[in-house]
């Protein structure tokens, strides 16, 4: 059975102060069931892994190199060293601003899974590609180019989220039909990366997700979590996101 992951992203957000407070209020959350995971500034990684020991820390983004002269890059070793159990690969954010592609984004993938970190991969689609009707070829794209050359013995540590970048930040959240839509074409896809076991890879959908509209999203067969931003920032609405996931 896939079990639910809710992962806050905290993007470029929460200051010592509130990371002091989010810990604190956290405190009592062990007799939740799902996976609790947040990405912190990568900065602020160790800290919160001292202080929310309820809740496995990751990181936003990362090199593709290990090492070497890339200044102001992320290593994925580094991260791994300082405690690191996952990372975020792919985003929107990362694909628009920064120009990733999927091919550098399956370096990433690579080099995060040698590192022996779980890898998040991000997919989604603008509301132009939705409209245009192409939008579920580019999913795929994104998403079998992202994945290549997987080894076996990492299938474990691939999750997927899909976060339709009309949704992320707007509050414009997709209906759970065009969220359940989605992943099931995802997880039919999943059945072609060899290597990988499309039954058992979580795949979480991510945009504008709240306490209040995340028990219709998880009703879905195919979908097994979230990935949050602005709901994740405060600590009762992510504490209240867990427990919904019973
Ligand atoms: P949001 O962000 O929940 O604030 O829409 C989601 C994300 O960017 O991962």
């Amino acid at each position: 059975m896939r079990k639910v992951h809710i992962v806050g992203n905290w993007k470029m957000n929460q200051n010592l102060e509130e990371i002091n407070s989010f810990s604190g209020a956290v405190q009592d959350m062990n007799d939740i069931s799902c996976e609790a995971w947040i990405a912190p500034q990568a900065i602020h990684i160790n800290l919160l892994k001292m202080k929310a020991s309820s809740i496995k820390v990751g990181a936003q983004n990362c090199s593709n190199h290990d090492s070497g002269a890339f200044t102001g890059e992320l290593s994925p070793k580094s991260l791994k060293d300082l405690g690191a159990h996952f990372v975020i690969v792919g985003h929107s954010e990362r694909r628009a601003i920064f120009g990733e592609d999927d091919a550098l984004l399956n370096e990433k993938v690579l080099k995060a899974l040698e590192n022996n970190l779980k890898v998040i991969l991000c997919v989604g689609e603008t509301l132009e590609e939705r409209e245009s009707g192409e939008f579920k070829s580019i999913l795929k794209n994104q998403l079998l180019l992202g994945l290549k050359n997987i080894s076996a013995s990492k299938k474990g540590d691939i999750l997927i989220a899909y976060e339709p970048v009309w949704a992320i930040g707007t509050g414009k959240v997709a209906s759970p039909a065009q969220a359940q839509e989605v992943h099931a074409l995802l997880r039919e896809e999943l059945k072609s990366v060899s290597g990988l076991d499309a039954q058992q890879t979580p795949i979480l959908y991510g945009g504008s997700v709240k306490p209040d509209n995340i028990q219709g999203l998880l009703e879905n067969a195919d979908i097994d979590g979230a990935l949050v931003g602005g709901a994740s920032l405060k600590p009762d609405s992510f504490k209240d996101l867990c427990k919904l996931t019973k």
